[in-house]
This record gives structure tokens, sequence and C-alpha cells, in this order.
């Protein structure tokens, strides 16, 4: 294991050079939660075997608490997905098993023990998928890509939180056209909502945003430099275990610039949050935003993938410009071993509608700008981070504690 530890400074290697090793595919299976027991499948017990070959074939083996649980499935898909994230791995292997008796008991009894300790360590749902928006460099467009992102997927008729988490440069609630005091009861806040109509189908239900900021809470920018005395992961903390965020598909988080103590206190706190790496079409920045994606991996949280913002212009005469130069996201793509998602042109619409609280993603689909957000957001909702699902196996929770209450009774 190498001595450098997230934050020290003289910390200079990047992602692709992070080695697979056993300590990395537990770390980021430590972030695959069971949503029933809404604990780590690691910490109950369920990954029976793990072998890693020289070839980077990596074979777990998954044992369930009953073989027949529909939930299998996306188990078995989000071990995949979180072990493919990994750089170096060539091919995923999962197989199924099936827990004895006394292992279910064992599982159990760490779930128990999980809900007793920990008490809901944070407001965030079990199901919720954790998406940290991050970059090097600052104003390379976090913020835009976070509230465009939050929108399309909303108008997919999907739940979105988002949280703002650049406390001090707060400026999403400009973003949103929002700048309503939060409220609160029995001690948690309510975030703002905002309903955002069903594109794919009218006829659905609607989706939504649910909106937390530093913004919200002091009376304008000026007033949060008061707030600089306040820990930036203790308000991390705040917004994760204060706010009342309900069932959410998703939640958005635009992380403040910079690395290291954040992320970290992220992964802790939401050990399935993943990310996703915002740089620019210059080449020169790709550093940073590296160094970002490897601080993520080391605190294993997966990175989802790479978005290009700011990428050529393409003016109503069909020429593109390159104004911001070219290349910038497939080369820190191919720098941290993460795909390139998606290139965000660089467009007036996006700056505008930033400025007056209308999202890029809620005007005219025809813009490109506009049509590559709910491209990205098509991505995210059915391939990169599907919504997560928890329905089915109430059964086999029943039969969990039938087990554990017995643990002599024969398995079936
Ligand atoms: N695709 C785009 N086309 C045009 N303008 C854009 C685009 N993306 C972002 N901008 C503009 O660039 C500026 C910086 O974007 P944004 O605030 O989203 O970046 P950021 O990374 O969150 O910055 P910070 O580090 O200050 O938080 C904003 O004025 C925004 O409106
Ligand atoms: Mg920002």
């Amino acid at each position: 294991m190498s001595t450098n530890e997230p934050g020290d400074e003289n910390f200079t290697r990047t992602g692709s050079s992070t080695p697979l090793t056993v300590e990395a595919v537990q770390g980021v299976l430590n972030g695959v939660i069971d949503p029933e027991l809404k604990v780590s499948i690691t910490e109950l017990g369920m990954v029976s075997e793990l072998l890693i070959s020289d070839l980077g074939v990596v074979t777990v083996e998954i044992a369930l608490t009953t073989a027949a649980c529909p939930l299998r499935y996306q188990i078995k898909r989000e071990v995949e997905s979180k072990i493919e994230g990994l750089p170096g791995v060539s091919e995923v292997i999962v197989k199924y098993g099936e827990m004895t008796a006394e292992q279910k008991t064992n599982a159990m009894e760490r779930a128990r023990f999980q809900a007793r300790e920990n008490a809901a360590p944070t407001e965030v749902s079990a199901t919720t998928r954790v998406l940290a928006i991050a970059s090097g460099k600052g104003g390379v467009g976090k913020s835009s890509v976070t509230v465009n992102l939050a929108y399309a997927l909303a108008a997919r008729g999907l739940k979105v939180g988002v949280l703002d988490a650049d406390i001090w440069g707060f400026s999403i609630p400009r973003m949103l056209g929002i700048n309503d005091r939060l409220s609160g009861t029995d001690g948690k806040i309510t975030p703002n909502h905002i309903s955002v109509p069903n594109r794919l189908d009218p006829d659905s239900p609607d989706g939504g945003l649910e909106v937390t900021s530093m913004g919200f809470l002091v009376e304008d920018e000026t007033s949060a430099l008061m707030w600089r005395g306040l820990i930036l992961t203790r308000a991390l903390e705040q917004f994760l275990t204060d706010v009342r965020w309900g069932e959410l598909d998703y939640l958005l988080i635009d992380m403040p610039p910079g690395t290291g103590d954040i992320q970290m206190a992220l992964a802790r706190m939401l050990p399935q949050a993943e990310m996703l790496v915002v740089t620019t079409p210059a080449k020169a920045a790709q550093k940073v935003a590296a160094r970002v994606a490897d601080m993520a991996r080391r605190s294993h949280m997966k990175v989802v993938g790479v978005v290009e913002n700011m990428s050529a212009f393409v003016a109503p005469t069909g020429e593109s410009y390159e104004l911001f130069g070219q290349g910038g996201g497939a080369t820190l793509a191919a720098e941290i071993d993460a795909p390139l998602i998606m290139q965000i042109p660089l467009e007036p619409a996006v700056s505008q509608g930033s400025d007056e609280g209308r999202p890029a993603a809620q005007s005219d689909l025809g813009a490109p700008a506009a049509t590559a957000f709910h491209e990205l957001a098509r991505l995210v909702a059915t391939d990169l981070l599907p919504p997560l699902e928890m329905a089915g196996c109430t059964a086999r929770i029943l039969e969990i504690m039938a087990d554990a209450a017995s643990p002599k009774r024969a398995t079936p």
C-alpha cells in the first residue's frame, strides 16, 4: 500500500496508476448497499469469494440470503458496475451462492447492530443514487451541469435532490431561480421543491427537484463569508443528516472546488456515492481533474465518467468553433480510465439560463446544449446509474427474521 494518504501534498499519482488490489475491490463493494437491510453487502458478509487474476479478471461470489430474491439481479449489476469502474479491470464475473442458516443469522445480527449503532447516519435513503459533480478547476461548469442534469432527470419523472455543497460559492439558488428560506419541523429542514413536467410521458407523474443550498440559509453572498469558520465537512454532514430529503431517485451534489477532505467525508457518510468529473476542452486543465478522480478512488468512490463542458460552439449556420480548444475530455477520460460520457457545447443559452434562473434543459429541446443535457440524463438513468428498486423481497426479510429467531431451523 502507498504511504501517500488523500490530502497529502506530495501526492502526484494519477488514477490510471492506481493498482488493482483486493482492497480496492472490497472498497468499492462497501458502496453496494443492500436496499432492504440498508447495510453494505461487505458488512453483511455477502461477499463470499473474491479473486483477481493477473489479467484483471475479477471474480466475485455473492452469497444471497435467499437464492430466489428478485433483487439479486440488481445486486449483481451494482457489483459489476462498481468493479468495472476500477482501473485495470478487464472483466467481472459475478457468481451467486447462498448463505447458510448460520450466515443468515450473522448477517441479520450485523444489520440490527448497524441499525442500532448508526441509527440513520443520514436522511438519504439506501435506494437513492448519489452523484457528486466535481472538477479540478473552478468555473468549468460544475454547477451548470448539476442543475441541468438534475432538471433533465426530473423531466423523466424522477425525484431528484440537489445539494449545493459549495457553501461559500453557492450558485444553485440563482441558477434555479429560487430564493426561499428553508423551513423546518422537528429539527429537520424541508428542501425547496420545484415540480418538473414529465417529458417522457405527460400522462405519467411529474418529476421534482428538492433543493438545498447555503444560499437559502443566509441573507446574501456576503454574509455567507461569515460562515467561513464553519468547517466544510460539518456543513455537508448537516445537509445530509438534517434535511428531510424523502425517497429520492437521485441526489446530485455540486461539490466545492478542491480535493480531499470533503470527498472523503462524502465517501464516509454515503458509501454509495459516485462521481462525475466535469472538465473543459482545454488540455491544460486535466492534471487537477485527474487528481480529483484519483482522490475519489482512494476513498473507494466510483468515477462514473467525464463530462466535457464548453465544447465546440455550434453556430446556427452549422459551423462549429472550438473556442476553448479540443480533446480535453477525451484526454482526461483516457488518463483516469473512465468513459467520456458527454460533450456539452458552449452556448449562450446555458449562461443566460443560469442568470435568469431557468436552466437551459428547461427550454427549447432543439438547442444543442439542452439536447446534450437530456441525452446525458438518459444515459445516466438507463445505463450508467439507473434508479434503484427495493420492491419485491419483503418475504425475504421475514424469512431472515424467522431464521434469526430460530437459527437451528433447517434451510429449505
Ligand atoms: N456550456 C456552456 N455554455 C455557455 N456558458 C456556460 C456553459 N457552461 C457554463 N457556462 C457559464 O460559465 C460560467 C461558469 O459555470 P459554472 O458556474 O457552472 O461553473 P462552476 O464549475 O460551478 O464554477 P465555480 O467553480 O465558480 O463553482 C457560468 O457563468 C455559466 O453560466
Ligand atoms: Mg459552481
